[in-house]
């Protein structure tokens, strides 16, 4: 191994935080396909940990009960199809993280320190020796605060409510941003450091072009990152 005093080898973290519906898990996934890294929903994670409680009947206030449960599970990151998933126990979630059931429950599940702390552990489990595009809400200010490549995806109410309802799904919205932006550990905020887009009015390819473009600039060029049209408006 290297001389470095780091312990953990990490690939290359590209981190895509942002509100709910704000256009950032397809930025991440296409972006992670045009660069040939993995892709990270952090979210899916915290919505896998809440399907596994709501299945266990444990509320989000039994922090007690949470936190035995969890340190019961065996939480394992795999990557099929160039796309983290989480198996719980060995079962993968992967089906059930957008019931309803699960939208209204992740934010308070998500506020537990405990949770963001495995969380964390297993989002630098995933990136260690991989290169990778995360998104959520806390990558770039909290989770990988090193990166040098961090953006802040975000779009007006009324678009993200839009969209929401457009993928058939009953999301609230504006109480999920309430929670995610008032939460004591981890809040939802823009990392200084990060480059803000706002996407209400442009399509998903001129965000992911003028992030590619930027990453240029930033020295992270790659021979397979191919850039069309630069200029998102
Ligand atoms: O991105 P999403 O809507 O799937 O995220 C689900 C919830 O998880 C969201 O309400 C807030 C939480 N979350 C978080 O607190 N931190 C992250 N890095 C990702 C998601």
């Amino acid at each position: 191994m290297g001389s470095h005093a780091s312990d953990r080898r990490s690939g290359r973290v590209i981190a895509i935080d942002g509100p709910a519906a704000s256009g950032k898990s397809s930025v991440a996934r296409e972006l992670a396909r045009r660069l040939g890294f993995i892709y990270v929903n952090s979210g899916g994670f915290y919505r896998a940990i809440t399907w596994y409680l709501l299945g266990k009947n444990i509320r989000p206030e039994e922090n007690d009960l949470i936190a035995a449960a969890l340190d019961a599970a065996a939480l394992t990151c795999t990557v099929t199809d160039n796309e983290s998933r989480i198996l719980v126990n060995d079962m993968d979630p992967a089906n059930h993280l957008r019931d309803d059931r699960v939208n209204e429950t992740v934010s308070r599940v998500s506020r537990l320190a405990r949770v963001r702390q495995i969380v964390s552990q297993k989002l630098h489990d995933c990136a260690a020796a991989r290169d990778v595009v995360i998104e959520g809400r806390d990558i770039g200010s909290v989770v990988f605060p090193d990166s040098p490549y961090k953006f802040y995806i975000d779009a007006s109410p009324e678009v993200r409510l839009k969209r929401r309802a457009a993928q058939g799904e009953r999301d609230e919205i504006a109480m999920r941003d309430h929670d995610d932006v008032s939460r004591a550990v981890s809040p939802l905020v823009i990392a200084a450091d990060a480059y803000v887009i706002d996407t209400s009015r442009v399509t998903i390819e001129q965000v992911v072009n003028e992030i590619l473009t930027r990453l240029g600039q930033k020295g992270l060029p790659s021979s397979d990152v191919h850039i069309t049209d630069a200029r998102a408006r």
